[in-house]
């Protein structure tokens, strides 16, 4: 029986792949994914059959990645970050019957983007996507409340869209209700890739224009603080 393996690649530059997504990609003689995942393997694309698609196309790839291991070539399919958040690894598990499945893990964008802003993570957090293509809005704006609440650093992924632009604000207005408006925000869009943008504000006074859908925005806790341009979230430790 071939392998599917479920790569997630990191957030797009080779720096961040982990030596077993590349193996696994060399290995495969299929190669499945959005167009613009696709784009990013660059080089390790050459001479592997390419199956790729569009945006919204996600059942379609699972399931031609599928019916290609079943027919006896081994094959990857790819997401950006780590398959297991937001990617292929659910739908395929949910879909495949009598394949190998292995699943290899990534860099999420939020840990990447927090390599970037300095260390605002580091404690207790949440991602939250503020999609609600396949998530009811209310169940969002009830997991929104509920972070900020427990002061979770929230990591925000799928901020807007071409046709989603008002969820990030009412997003804000929802966590500023729990937070304090001094709240370090960091805000990365194309995080360890080319086209890479990092610029901090706080929950107060964020200029939601630059945030688009190649973006993740962090909200830090209450401990959060700035220093040297970089945003700190403390563990605990006495300094
Ligand atoms: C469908 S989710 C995929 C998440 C991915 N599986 C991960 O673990 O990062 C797409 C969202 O992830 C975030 N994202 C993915 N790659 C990114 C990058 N390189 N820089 C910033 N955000 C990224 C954006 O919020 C984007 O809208």
């Amino acid at each position: 029986m071939a392998k599917l393996y479920v790569v997630g690649i990191g957030p797009g530059g080779r720096e961040n792949m982990t030596l077993k997504a590349l193996k696994a990609i060399e290995e495969s003689e299929v190669l499945v994914g959005y167009s613009f995942y696709i784009e990013l393997l660059g080089d390790l694309v050459k001479a592997k059959e390419v199956i790729k698609t569009g945006m919204r196309g996600e059942l379609e790839r699972c399931k031609a990645a599928i019916e290609s291991a079943r027919a006896g070539k081994t094959t990857a399919i790819v997401s950006t970050g780590d398959s297991g958040l937001y990617g292929m690894a659910g739908p395929i598990h949910e879909m495949a019957e009598g394949v190998e499945i292995e699943v290899v893990p990534g860099i999420s964008s939020a840990f990447s983007a927090a390599a970037e802003l300095g260390a605002p993570i580091m404690h207790d957090f949440c991602t939250i996507s503020l999609s609600d293509l396949l998530t009811p809005w209310e169940t969002i704006e009830s997991r929104l409340e509920m972070a900020s609440k427990a002061d979770f650093v929230i990591a925000l992924y799928n901020p807007k869209s071409k046709t989603r632009t008002t969820q990030i604000e009412r997003a804000f207005e929802i966590i500023r209700e729990h937070k304090a408006d001094s709240t370090p925000v960091g805000i990365v869009k194309n995080s360890g890739r080319f086209g890479k943008a990092v610029s901090t504000s706080t929950l107060g006074d964020t200029d939601f224009e630059d945030i688009d859908m190649m973006t993740v925005v962090i909200v830090g806790n209450k401990e959060t603080y700035f220093k040297d341009g970089n945003i700190v979230t403390p563990r605990g430790y006495s300094i």
